[in-house]
Order: C-alpha cells, then sequence, then structure tokens
C-alpha cells in the first residue's frame, strides 16, 4: 500500500470489543454468555441491513436495545439484567494492542478516523472511556447520511472529509462484509482476522489481511 495519507478504522469488533459487555456478565449469564453475545450481536447487525432496506431508520443505539431485548428472550436471561448490559456496551474495551498501535500510527502522521454505524454521542463515550480522544483527527457516524454499512454513501462520507482519492485511504474492518463494502467501493480495504474467520464472498477479496491491528505498522 503506496500513497496512503488517511487510515479509516471501524469501531464495533475492530477496535472495541463488543463481546466484552456480555463477558463481564458472564458469572451471571452462565457458559451461554458468548453464544449469547455472538447472537446479540448477530441480530444488531441484521436490524441494521433490515431497516435500511426497509427504509426505516432508526439510530444505532435504539437497534442495540432492540436486539438485546430479542436476544434476551431468546437465551432466558433475566431482564433485569438489561441496565447492566446496556451500560456495559457504551464503555466496550478495546482489544489489547489497538492503543499503542494507532499511537504508532499517529507519530506517523496519518489523518487517523472512525467510521461507524454507531451515533456520534455512542462513539465519542467509547473513544473517552479508553482515552483515545487525543488520537482521531474524526469520528465519523452513518447519522450523517442516516444509511447503515453496507451502503456506499456511508464509504463516501470520508471522501467529502479529506477531499482526497479513493485509492489514498486504508480502511481497516475486522467485519468481513464490511470489508468487501469498502474494498468494493475503491478503498484498500485490510481484514484484521483475529479469528482465524472465513471471508465472504461479495465481488472483492481483501488487499491485506492481518491477524491483529499491530500488524499494520509492518505494511504502513
Ligand atoms: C461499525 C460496525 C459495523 O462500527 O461494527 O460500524
Amino acid at each position: 500500500m503506496e500513497n496512503i495519507k488517511a487510515i479509516i478504522f471501524d469501531a464495533y469488533g475492530t477496535l472495541f470489543d463488543v463481546n466484552s459487555a456480555a463477558e463481564k456478565c458472564k458469572n451471571k449469564i452462565g457458559d451461554k454468555w458468548e453464544l449469547f453475545a455472538n447472537y446479540w450481536r448477530t441480530t444488531q447487525l441484521e436490524y441494521t441491513w433490515l431497516r435500511s432496506l426497509m427504509d426505516r431508520h432508526q439510530d444505532f443505539w435504539k437497534i442495540t436495545e432492540e436486539s438485546l431485548d430479542k436476544s434476551m428472550k431468546v437465551f432466558n436471561i433475566d431482564t433485569s439484567m438489561k441496565g447492566e448490559l446496556l451500560d456495559l456496551y457504551k464503555v466496550l474495551s478495546t482489544f489489547p494492542e489497538v492503543k499503542e498501535t494507532l499511537k504508532k500510527l499517529k507519530e506517523k502522521k496519518y489523518k487517523l478516523a472512525i467510521l461507524s454505524n454507531g451515533t456520534p454521542s455512542l462513539l465519542d463515550e467509547l473513544v473517552n472511556s479508553n482515552d483515545l480522544e487525543s488520537i482521531f483527527d474524526d469520528v465519523l457516524s452513518i447519522e450523517e447520511v442516516r444509511i447503515y454499512k453496507p451502503h456506499p454513501n456511508v464509504y463516501n462520507i470520508p471522501i467529502k472529509k479529506y477531499q482526497i482519492k479513493k485509492n489514498q485511504f486504508a480502511y481497516l474492518s475486522s467485519n468481513t462484509w464490511d470489508v468487501s463494502a469498502a474494498g468494493n467501493f475503491g478503498f484498500n480495504a485490510v481484514w484484521v482476522n483475529r479469528n482465524k474467520n472465513i471471508f465472504d464472498n461479495l465481488d472483492y477479496k481483501p488487499l491485506t489481511e492481518i491477524n491483529k491491528l499491530s500488524d499494520l505498522n509492518n505494511l504502513l
């Protein structure tokens, strides 16, 4: 990857561990905590896609809550836990290597931004609770275009912001479909494959696959 000027990061699942909310409650949820966390995440994403297709937008916090309601019913989790799970979702932890990697990229003078389904206030809270506020030049939310990833209007947000060419962006995501969409859009899309997953067949193969974010420092 040459001539990269800006690096754009997906938030949920790429910088921040979406399972960390349920994991912190695993003593109360029991062994099924991980299955439950994965079901919640899958349902949350399905709701973003379905709402975009139905043209009935609701923000990501509403969707997170509505997908949690369904998931708690499916997994027979006591409704009294809802508030705790939602509070924890606002302060998800970063994956261990994230902060150090971002600091090194910042020293190399790249523009660094988040582009996420999250609302501006949710993203600010995640960034602040993980002490990352001095790292990012911008925190960009799909609320600007009110349609969810993988719609191309979303990937156009950083183009409008930075006025540079598509091939001057590196786009990092652990979500395979998000990598496909960003790559089809024209970004240099890199897949962060932490869990040895299989890639999707959606017209784009990732330019590069890395196992953790810190591998990025060898590429740029
Ligand atoms: C996001 C979701 C896709 O942060 O992880 O946009």
